[in-house]
């Protein structure tokens, strides 16, 4: 295949007729949003989204960030708390934390799926530690088992961050029905999205739990203009919520798309082992897919990795680099200094990148996307 004429991007929202139907009837209901949290759409939304990822709530919220900040605030986790969680990962996941008060303890990574390392975890607890972030980094799930094991033994609470891994199981049970609550996003770049773009979910097994953060995302009130606890206005809008269930009903197509381009990438790359790890799924995960992320083996600085993306946007691949400066290296987050070197984290900060096998690559797009990245790594590791 030739040079595509146009950028082929890391991911992008697909949206048909059906999502542009779904919001132009909301447009001319008239009912945008709905002051008590969650209007009818919202709430059809959610009952649909629990049952997809099997847990028995779900709340609608404005963002994947709104999510988390509201999961923490209902699991009480504020000033004078510890949360660990992976330094490799969006900075949303520790800013959410130190939102609700608490303090990021940061722990380094598996090398294979660049998620929580559970030997870290466990290294990193002290008496102020009340929960851990299990981050499903690029749509793999964490490996939950021993994580879920740590948090019964020491009276910790398990948050999932699965913004980038709808879609994603773990020992054939979905991500988002494995910890107290798990956080989703439908930002326009995530495996689905709602509409303007900005959207999120939390979903959880727990009553309680649920209740606190139907509260959350609405002020904290129990009833209308009577705050019972500290909340926000996190609602989402009819709109999303119509948007939503449309993409919904598309994710398992959408899954099995990136899942095809997937494998076509690990068919072509095989080859090049020497130059590329490829993405590992590890036995009993599957993978949602969210971005297919390569390390080059052969990048000792992050300059020569750097190199080969800009070949490949030469080249009309959007590769991108998640994340080349992790979260406790960022200016404001140096502060929460990291109990334990993490040394898996910088290495991967210096060699991965990301590339697209989102539902609107066709099979040709994927096999020339293998063909530029061999290429650039001919040209760059010579
Ligand atoms: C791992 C992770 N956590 C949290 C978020 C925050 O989600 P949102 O952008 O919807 O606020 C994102 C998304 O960008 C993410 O990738």
């Amino acid at each position: 295949m030739r040079k595509p004429r146009k950028l082929i991007p890391i991911n992008k929202p697909i949206l048909g007729r059906e999502e542009l139907q779904a919001a132009t009837r909301v447009l001319r209901s008239g009912l945008l949003t709905e002051k008590t949290g969650a209007g009818p759409l919202t709430r059809q939304f959610e009952q649909e989204f629990a049952r997809f990822v099997g847990a028995k709530y779900a709340v609608a919220v404005n963002s994947g960030t709104a999510a988390l900040h509201a999961a923490f605030l209902a699991l009480n986790i504020g000033p004078g708390t510890e949360v660990i969680m992976p330094s490799f990962t969006f900075v949303a996941t520790a800013e959410a934390a130190v939102l609700a008060g608490a303090r990021p303890v940061f722990v380094d990574i598996d090398p294979q799926t660049y998620t929580l390392n559970p030997d870290e975890v466990r290294r990193a607890i002290t008496e102020k530690t009340a929960a851990i972030v299990a981050v499903h980094l690029y749509g793999h799930p964490c490996d939950m088992k021993p994580i879920l094991e740590i948090a019964e033994k020491n009276g910790l609470a398990v948050i999932e961050d699965a913004a980038q891994a709808h879609g994603a199981a773990y020992r054939g049970k979905p991500v988002g029905s494995l910890g107290d609550v798990a956080c989703f996003s439908f930002y326009a770049s995530k495996n689905m999205t709602t509409a303007c773009g900005e959207g999120g979910m939390v979903t959880t097994n727990d009553k309680e739990l649920y209740e606190r953060l139907v509260q959350i995302r609405n002020h904290g009130e129990q009833r209308a203009y009577w705050s019972v606890r500290l909340g926000h206005n996190y609602r989402m809008s009819e709109i999303a919520a119509a948007v939503g269930l449309e993409q919904l009903r598309k994710l398992p197509r959408f899954i099995e798309a990136r899942r095809q381009n997937a494998r076509t990438l690990t068919r072509l790359l095989a080859r090049y082992s020497h130059l590329v790890q490829i993405p590992e799924v590890k036995e009993g995960c599957t993978h949602a897919w969210y971005v297919y992320t390569v390390r080059l083996r052969k990048a000792r600085w992050a300059k020569q990795r750097d190199k080969v993306v800009d070949l490949l946007r030469q080249r009309a691949v959007g590769a991108a680099v998640y994340y080349a400066t992790p979260v406790h290296r960022q200016p404001f987050y140096r502060r929460f200094r990291p109990p334990n070197p993490l040394r898996e984290t910088e290495r991967a900060a210096r060699q991965v990148l990301s590339l697209p096998v989102h539902p609107g690559l066709s099979m040709q797009q994927a096999r020339y996307v293998a063909q530029e990245l061999v290429k650039a790594l001919r040209r760059v590791f010579r």
